[in-house]
């Protein structure tokens, strides 16, 4: 009878609902850690767009630590009542039982890893959100992720249907809709060894040997090939940066330590780059954009701490390099139209670094098309530096080009499989650079292993999907891969950042925040993360279509979409 029933219902459902849109829900699995959603070869999760079919609908996507992931909820703005979104908590039979009165700022209880449904909603606050759409700022065009050689390897080992899960959820409108990948020129940290075009013969000023692409970048091209099929990509934008120079060209004829290009060959350097970007296109492979060099700091200051591939600049150096042999070099050729973006390297050097080219030669950012930044220091170095960068150069686009987290000594180095913390970080990065002037946000490796590598330097860190590379039938997506789908999946190219912000936010750190967008096709879309133990209700006032009243579960972030 039972059974009966629900069959009914469910017939019920398929036919008479006719949503147009359809949802493959995650397979969800509980780790210690949290819980990731299970692909194999024949499942994976997908979300197709939701389309908002009349200006009283309103669509809220949400991802909670308790289990939400994309779930979707439709409300009717014109009848008044306040949108809930329905988490586990809200039903668990223990939930009145079991309750205990608690302050939701005593952030120790999160540490102390005490059950959710232990928590009562008695504080529930109600936050007040203004959204004014005529108030505009950046436009946000620029999702991706990175296609090492740790990534390349590892895709390699899974079944095709598999490798195609993780281009499909990763690039297609369906997955969250990636529109740009990076890699690097030659090798990187993220590869079985280190390597560059031309090792041999040294002293080569004829680049002799660099006559067609490596194995490891035909391999690459293959795997992009498919994942614009799989992606339904009409256009993949690429951006390629070098870590470092063959060794011979280097003070310390090394990959690692303390060591520079040699100044008599800067001009093959800047050809070398030349080079690689004639024979990507020759493989119909174009390269959209590439930058002066990966984190060059590394070989000057960070040589105690970094044992990967790198060469050190200094700012003056590199202006000279670019100013007199980069820039014209890219300018005066057939790839003339290719991006340059400038150093590549952690927030701190900003805005110091373009103020010391500048000093070494007037004209040479007059080449950069923009500042590309990495998020590893953060934490500690506010955004005003990156303020003061754009406001030096506001017509210079703004991407972060690598993310990823468990690098440093006080960090579970490598995976830390369902952490929604993890996740968490990458929803306050991501809102805060965005609310920064960022025009679009890059992240490290697409997919890593259960340790987080394989790399030559055994540098192990987490990634939004982790690969099962012992069995290889399985790959799971960390709450990280939703965090960063949540904007770029339902914030497509050309949309412009929109006026949104907490209006009482009692105390600067409440985890609560808020970041709006206009999209082309004219709807909004606002991201509410509720990092909070406890329900939120949000009072939103938009200057064109009124009040709306959302109450959002805890532990839980939101896109939120109207017309
Ligand atoms: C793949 O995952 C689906 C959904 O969990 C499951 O039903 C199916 O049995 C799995 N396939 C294999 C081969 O394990
Ligand atoms: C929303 O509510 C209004 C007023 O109750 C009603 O006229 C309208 O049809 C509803 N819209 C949808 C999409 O249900
Ligand atoms: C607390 O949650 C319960 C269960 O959802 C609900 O019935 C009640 O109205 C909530 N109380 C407050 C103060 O929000
Ligand atoms: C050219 O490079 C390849 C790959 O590194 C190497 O095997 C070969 O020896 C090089 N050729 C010469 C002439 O050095
Ligand atoms: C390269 O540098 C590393 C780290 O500084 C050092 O251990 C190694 O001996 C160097 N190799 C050569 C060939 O000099
Ligand atoms: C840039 O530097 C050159 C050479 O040092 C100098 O001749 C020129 O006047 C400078 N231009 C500006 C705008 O400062
Ligand atoms: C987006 O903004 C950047 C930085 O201001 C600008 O360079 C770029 O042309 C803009 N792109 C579009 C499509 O408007
Ligand atoms: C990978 O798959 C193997 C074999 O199914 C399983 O024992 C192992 O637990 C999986 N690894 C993870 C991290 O789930």
């Amino acid at each position: 009878m039972k059974t009966f029933w629900i069959c009914f219902l469910f017939a019920a459902v398929v036919i008479c609902a006719g949503e147009p849109e359809n949802q493959l829900p995650c397979d969800l699995r509980e780790t210690i850690h949290g819980s990731v959603c299970v692909c194999n070869s024949t499942y994976c999760d997908y979300l197709e767009q939701p389309e908002l079919t009349d200006s009283s609908q309103i669509v809220l996507i949400s991802s909670s630590k308790d289990g939400l992931r994309f779930k979707k909820t439709t409300g009717n703005l014109s009848d008044g009542t306040p949108i809930t979104v329905d988490d586990k908590q809200f039903t668990d039979e223990n939930f009145n039982a079991e309750a205990i009165v608690v302050d939701q700022y005593k952030a120790w209880l999160q540490l102390a890893n005490i059950p959710q449904r232990l928590f009562i909603n008695a504080s529930t606050s109600t936050v007040r959100i203004s959204v004014k759409r005529d108030v505009q700022f950046q436009n946000v065009t620029i999702f991706g992720g990175a296609l090492t050689g740790s990534v390349s390897h590892l895709l390699n080992l899974l079944p095709e249907e598999l490798q195609d899960h993780v281009y499909k959820s990763y690039y297609h409108q369906d997955g969250i809709a990636y529109s740009t990948v990076r890699m690097s020129i030659g090798g990187c940290d993220f590869d079985l060894e280190p390597w560059a075009y031309n090792e041999w013969p040294r002293n080569d000023l004829k680049l002799s040997n660099f006559t067609e692409l490596d194995p490891r970048d035909l391999l690459k091209i293959e795997q992009l090939n498919r994942l614009k099929a799989v992606g339904e990509l009409d256009e993949l934008k690429i951006m390629a940066a070098a870590w470092s120079a063959p060794r011979w060209m280097k003070t310390n004829d090394n990959w690692t330590g303390f060591g520079q290009l040699k100044s008599e060959y800067y001009q093959i350097w800047a050809l070398y780059h030349l080079k690689f970007l004639e024979l990507m296109r020759a493989k119909n492979m174009p390269i959209w954009a590439i930058s002066t060099g990966n984190e060059p700091l590394n070989g000057v200051i960070g040589i105690f701490f970094v044992h990967f591939m790198s060469m050190g600049w200094t700012p003056w150096q590199q202006a000279i390099w670019l100013n007199d042999n980069l820039g014209p070099t890219i300018r005066n050729s057939a790839e003339s139209k290719v991006l340059i973006f400038g150093n590549d390297d952690q927030r701190y050097t900003f805005p110091l670094w373009f103020r010391k080219m500048r000093s070494a030669r007037n004209n040479s950012l007059s080449y950069l098309d923009g500042l590309a930044v990495h998020w590893y220091w953060d934490d500690l170095f506010f955004p005003q530096l990156i303020d003061q960068a754009h406001s030096e150069l506001p017509d210079k686009m703004i991407l972060n080009t690598e993310s990823c987290i468990g690098d440093k000594p006080w960090q579970t180095n490598g995976p830390v499989l369902g952490s929604w913390q993890r996740g968490e970080s990458y929803m306050r990065a991501y809102t805060q650079d965005f609310r920064h002037s960022f025009n679009g946000w890059v992240d490290w490796n697409l997919v890593l292993d259960e340790q987080g590598g394989p790399n030559y330097v055994k540098n192990y860190v987490d990634a939004p999907i982790i690969v099962n590379a012992t069995s290889r039938i399985e790959i799971y997506k960390q709450p990280i891969f939703y965090a960063i789908g949540h904007f770029s999946k339902f914030v497509p190219p050309q949309s412009v950042r929109i006026e949104a912000k907490i209006e009482n936010l009692a105390n600067p750190f409440t985890p609560l925040s808020v970041v709006g967008f206009l999209r082309p096709d004219g709807n909004v879309a606002l991201i509410i993360y509720n990092g909070q133990n406890v329900p939120v209700d949000v009072a939103l006032s938009d200057s064109q279509r009124g009040a709306i009243n959302l109450r959002l579960p805890p532990r839980s972030w939101h896109t939120v979409l109207y017309k």
